[in-house]
């Protein structure tokens, strides 16, 4: 594990403009007096008890936290329930009225759902999955495209206490098994098939092929996205029921919420580790609902009257927070969208802005830089007066992008929100709040109030300012992820082994002398593509399980719009034939064992490996070369002459 300095690290510390906030954003801000940060700091418990007001609970809560480190319980004795806070309550106020979802297909459908629309919608599909057999604390996994049966069965799940796992529409039939094999799903819930790009994703095609080696899935729930006439797919009578069939079967109108206590098992979201099996990260019940409520309030500055958009996938983390739990919890309108930014053309998001009058956007650098590259021509096409504030998440983005999405999507008027946090944070944990915070660009700039991270060397010391250094978290917070599902041991190591007692991100950076944090990317084996995570082991085992491959090494490589690429060392079997053709084969091998998101963008070819003598890959090694580094320390290697014969290999097959 390495910090390691970079020509873009170097640039950071360069960067020196400011932005304050305007004068008439801080007059209406929600958040405008600094004395929260004081408050949080003072009194931990007593913050988060004062916040937690803001839900609706069937009993309070006796204690507010017991920590017993690395185990925590927030709300203990008390009694909520998800579903309720997101949809019930808002129906029993001049909100029931409200949009709450404004849902936009790919091909230019639309439907516009209220808090009432969405309250009939989860009642029913929660009686449905009664009716499945489904039973508080069963789990139920979701494999649908933007649609607003999504947040409606995520909900619904929550309604009834079944934890829900969402796998991303994009991952492949292998991907999926995995998932639902380590959850034990009881049913499923997909679509005939998705939209992308003016192409079909088979998604019950790829159900099928998953759960022929499942044998806990007694169901699978078919909702038409794309209807027959576009696609029909295979029914297996006494397994497989069309959504519709399915909510018919159901006679009455209502579904009590049950009452769960506040650490129930809310969801498992499955992300990538350091090894080759992604990890479910449990999220539970009051916690996590009032830390994303909470930050999504104050961070974006949200009002009644707004219009959010967040664009990420709701198979992603961000989805889950800041999707569906933190803005249904605050009664928000938004806007969801099925599509991709490019499709028809690449002025759709600015279409969609202009449309529904968006006035809170919430998305990616890689997104941001990809429109950069387009050319400011397709924003001007559009009147994008309507936004007020701005956020980005997923990956560091570079102080161009922050301040060519500051000038020519804000208008220079909106506040941009750089929002550090992870799936297992839950929610945004270092993040300016837009009527408070002078900007830096590049930087996600301060902890959210109660929030305490640290930045430390190897032997756990805290760095000087302006050091590099691993980005702990010394305390605490509502939201924080409870356990890997089925694997407390691999929590316990992975997160608070290395620096005991604290929270280990995996992630580098640096804090500067106004106390504001840069975050510098993973110090792990884990990619960040397109503000994806993507873990080198998984990747790895996927081209090992290809029979010409004999080994595999995977880094990251900068990438202009991705952010990191994914590039492969790999040595081919005796005998095999190391071409384009290869090459090829392996990308869409990837893709397939895993989804589209971890195809290697280069392949290299190479006789042999940089090894240990225990036998450990030297992947930074491989990094120093892709990146035309001087080589770092090579003295445990078994043969140190294999990496310049490697470097040979490198630059040839680069050109
Ligand atoms: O490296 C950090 C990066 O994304 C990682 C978390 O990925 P994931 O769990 O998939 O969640 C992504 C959405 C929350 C982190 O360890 N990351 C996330 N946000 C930022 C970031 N890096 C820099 N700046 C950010 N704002």
């Amino acid at each position: 594990m390495t910090v390691q300095p970079s020509g873009a690290f170097e640039a950071l510390l360069q960067e020196e403009r400011r932005y304050p906030p305007p004068e008439e954003f801080k007059a209406q801000a929600i958040v405008r007096d600094p004395a929260v940060y004081e408050e949080a700091a003072r009194d931990l418990e007593g913050f988060w008890a004062r916040q937690a007001e803001q839900l609706d609970w069937f009993r309070r809560w006796e204690r507010v936290l017991e920590w017993d480190p690395p185990w925590a319980k927030w709300f203990v004795g008390g009694q909520l329930n998800a579903s309720y806070n997101c949809v019930d309550r808002h129906t029993q106020t001049w909100r029931r009225n409200k949009a709450a979802l404004i849902w936009e297909g790919e091909p230019g459908d639309e439907r516009v759902l209220t808090y009432q629309d969405v309250y009939r919608a989860v009642n029913r599909v929660a009686l449905a999955l009664k009716r499945s057999g489904v039973q508080k604390g069963d789990t139920v996994a979701i494999y649908l495209p933007m649609i607003p049966e999504l947040p409606i069965t995520m909900l619904a799940c929550a309604r009834i206490g079944a934890p829900h796992t969402v796998i991303f529409a994009g991952f492949s039939p292998d991907a999926i098994r995995d998932r639902i094999n380590d959850c034990q799903a009881k049913v499923v819930i997909t679509a005939d098939a998705g939209y992308r790009r003016g192409h079909l994703i088979p998604l019950k095609d790829n159900i099928d092929a998953a759960v022929k080696d499942t044998p806990s899935v007694q169901q699978v729930v078919v909702f038409p996205r794309v209807g027959s006439d576009v696609r029909r797919v295979h029914m297996q009578p006494g397994r497989d029921v069309w959504w519709g069939d399915w909510l018919d079967a159901v006679q009455e109108r209502e579904c009590p919420p049950e009452p769960l206590d506040a650490e129930h098992p809310l969801y498992i979201l499955y992300t990538s580790g350091t090894t080759g099996k992604p990890k479910g990260v449990l999220h539970t019940t009051a916690g996590y609902l009032l830390g994303t409520s909470l930050t999504h309030r104050w961070i974006f500055d949200l009002k009644d009257e707004d219009v959010y958009w967040c664009t990420a996938d709701i198979g992603w983390v961000t989805g889950h927070s800041y999707v569906v739990y933190g803005p249904m919890a605050n009664g928000a309108t938004q806007v969801i969208f099925e599509g991709t930014p490019d499709y028809p053309d690449k002025d759709r998001w600015w279409r969609i802005i202009e449309k529904y009058r968006v006035t809170i956007l919430y998305t990616a650098p890689t997104a941001i830089r990809g429109f950069m590259r387009w050319g400011v021509e397709y924003p001007r096409r559009c009147d994008l007066s309507s936004l007020r504030v701005l956020g980005t998440v997923g990956e560091p983005i570079n102080p161009e992008a922050w301040v060519w999405y500051h000038e020519h999507i804000g208008g220079g008027r909106c506040p941009v929100v750089d929002t550090w946090w992870q799936t297992e944070t839950g929610m945004i944990l270092i993040s300016p709040l837009p009527g408070l915070t002078t900007l830096k660009p590049g930087s996600a700039t301060l902890p959210f109030p109660g929030v305490e991270p640290d930045i430390v060397d190897e032997q756990g010391q805290p760095v000087p300012v302006d050091r590099g250094g691993y980005l702990i978290l010394r305390r605490p917070w509502p939201a924080m992820m409870r356990t890997i599902w089925g694997d407390p041991d691999r929590y316990v190591q992975q997160y608070w082994s290395r620096f005991p007692g604290n929270y280990f991100t995996g992630d580098g950076a640096r804090r500067d002398s106004d106390g504001y944090y840069w975050l510098l990317g993973r110090v792990d084996d884990v990619l960040n593509v397109a503000g994806h995570r993507i873990g080198t082991m998984e990747v790895e085992s996927a081209l090992v399980s290809h029979p010409a491959v004999a080994e595999a090494a995977v880094i990251g490589i900068s990438h202009e719009l991705k952010g990191q690429a994914v590039a492969a060392f790999v040595t081919p079997r005796g005998g095999m034939a190391a071409n384009e053709a290869l090459a090829q084969e392996l990308r869409e091998h990837v893709a397939q064992k895993i989804g589209a998101i971890a195809r290697p963008d280069r392949i290299f070819f190479t006789a042999e490996l940089p090894k240990t003598r225990s036998a450990k890959i030297m992947r930074r090694l491989l990094r120093d070369i892709a990146e035309g580094r001087v080589l770092g320390d090579t003295t445990t290697l078994t043969d140190p002459t294999v990496l310049a014969e490697i470097k040979k290999q490198y630059e040839e097959q680069e050109g």
